[in-house]
């Protein structure tokens, strides 16, 4: 008799689990945000006798290590991390990520660049060719994001404020998301580097300079370790 397939859910769970062999016990740990981190996040309490801590990139995620009884450190109090672990909402073969689904790009990128070490962890269903099939989320101040439309729109993107409740989403940094479909990022170095000058843009959810080193990705078969350095 078959076993039934493991669900999305469960694969988020193997992978959450097996990111704990690449937490340095006795060191702080950076945190991302999302379905898949809140797995690690669980997993991490397991362990939270072994560390000292985690600097978090949104308040879910603190909210979630702090109930669970993990100190959550502000990122000015602590130097380099040597370890951030965080999902994506897309991968390519070279570990730029499309990131910001969860609308925490901005202290993801932060907490990411104070890491020396980028480990993203996904399902099979995040690994793609070439990113930009998942709309590109952008945290603008809300004063430029008409401007910025017509930015994109010259690009050949259509950006959508994204809503809550039927009204503007408020990041954890007070700013809105454009999420920005049919753009074609051939080149996610020079496309990041390029909207990330625009005025009023934020972040974009564009991670090439903040890439991941190693990928944990969930398969059917079991967890799989790509490398990208
Ligand atoms: C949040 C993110 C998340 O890492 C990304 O959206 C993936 O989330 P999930 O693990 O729920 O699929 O970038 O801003």
């Amino acid at each position: 008799m078959s076993s039934a397939p493991m669900t999305q859910d469960e694969l988020k769970t193997l992978v959450g689990r097996a990111a704990l062999a690449h937490v340095v016990r006795g060191e702080i740990v950076g945190v991302g945000t999302g379905s898949t981190v809140n797995k690690f996040i669980d997993a991490l309490a397991t362990i939270k006798d072994q560390i000292r801590g985690a600097v978090s990139s949104s308040v879910a995620s603190t909210e979630r290590l702090q109930a669970l009884g993990i100190e959550v450190f502000d990122s000015n109090a602590v130097g380099e991390l040597s370890v951030y672990i965080d999902g994506a909402d897309e991968i390519d073969g070279r570990g730029h990520m499309i990131k910001g689904g969860g609308a925490a790009l901005t202290r993801e990128k932060i907490v990411a660049a104070q890491s020396r070490r980028f480990v993203c962890i996904a399902d099979a269903s995040k690994q793609v060719q070439a990113l930009g099939a998942f709309p590109v989320p952008v945290e603008v101040i809300p004063m430029a994001a008409q401007r910025i439309t017509r930015q994109f729109a010259a690009q050949g993107g259509q950006a959508v404020l994204r809503l809550k409740d039927g009204a503007p989403l408020v990041t954890d940094n007070g700013q809105h998301i454009l999420d920005v479909r049919g753009l074609k990022i051939t080149d996610p170095l020079a496309f990041e580097s390029e909207v990330n000058q625009w005025p009023g843009v934020v972040t974009v959810g564009v991670f090439a300079h903040q890439k991941a080193q190693v990928c944990l990705l969930a398969t059917p078969q079991g967890v799989q370790t790509l490398q990208y350095d």
